[in-house]
């Protein structure tokens, strides 16, 4: 608790905060009424709008889990696909990473997209699926030279010396790589975060946000919509 009378006027932190209320420009607009029976479609939506709008890194969303206490982790990470029929959002990370070994202990999450520039978000929740080897294996090779040696330099969060020598660990992996480019890091996973609850979040200029969600009991079950208060 403060002891003092909190300072809240111009100048201070507050202040500077309060002088740049968010989604303070035009927005576009949501008809909820015109929105599709599943969330799959209109994420794939949303998302194609946010990237043709050219919002910066639109398919990056934070990723969060819980861990062995019940506490909460999050963490930003890049959306690999989308699976819009059956409501499944794919990302990818190392299994041997605090993530990944909350992920196997609890296999729920959710994934929370902004895209500033339209004033939108959305939520996703859900439980997580892990795909098997060879396709977590087949999206490695998928990837950029730079970021297959980043994963191959050793278990993700693990800690390190200095900048200088991951450095060194990074050109190692490079070398390795040139001579086996069919190497895949033992931990790389695919993920499937299958949604039972999706949010859009259409927000307004005069605050008049227009918030649809969707839910399902289960992954088998139908969906079932409906507009929340903002
Ligand atoms: C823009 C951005 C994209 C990222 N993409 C990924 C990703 O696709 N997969 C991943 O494992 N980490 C990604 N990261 C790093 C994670 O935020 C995080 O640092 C890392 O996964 C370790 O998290 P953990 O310690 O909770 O396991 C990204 C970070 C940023 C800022």
């Amino acid at each position: 608790m403060l002891e003092q009378p909190h300072d809240l006027g111009p100048g201070t932190v507050a202040g500077v905060l309060r002088e740049r209320p968010p989604m303070d420009r035009e927005l576009p607009g949501f008809d909820p009424a015109a929105a599709p029976a599943a969330p799959g479609p209109l994420f794939v939506e949303w998302l194609l709008g946010a990237l043709t709008a050219e919002v910066p890194d639109a398919q990056v969303a934070t990723l969060s889990t819980v861990d062995a206490d019940g506490l909460p982790d999050a963490r930003m990470l890049v959306l690999r696909d989308v699976d819009a029929e059956g409501a499944g959002w794919l990302f990818a990370g190392d299994t041997d990473s605090p993530k990944g070994r909350q992920l196997t202990a609890h296999p729920v999450a959710a994934l929370t997209f902004y895209w500033p520039p339209l004033g939108r978000q959305v939520r996703i929740r859900g439980s997580v699926e892990t795909a098997a080897p060879e396709l977590s294996a087949a999206e490695f090779l998928t990837r950029s030279p730079a970021a297959r040696a980043a994963a191959l330099s050793g278990p993700q969060s693990g800690p390190i010396d200095s900048t200088d020598a991951y450095g060194a660990e990074l050109a190692a992996a490079l070398e390795r790589l040139a001579a086996d480019p069919g190497l895949i890091a033992p931990g790389h996973t695919v993920y499937t975060l299958r949604a039972l609850a999706v949010e859009f979040w259409q927000g307004d200029r005069a605050r008049r946000h227009v918030r649809l969600r969707y839910e399902r009991p289960s992954p088998e079950a139908a969906w079932t919509s409906g507009l929340l208060r903002p």
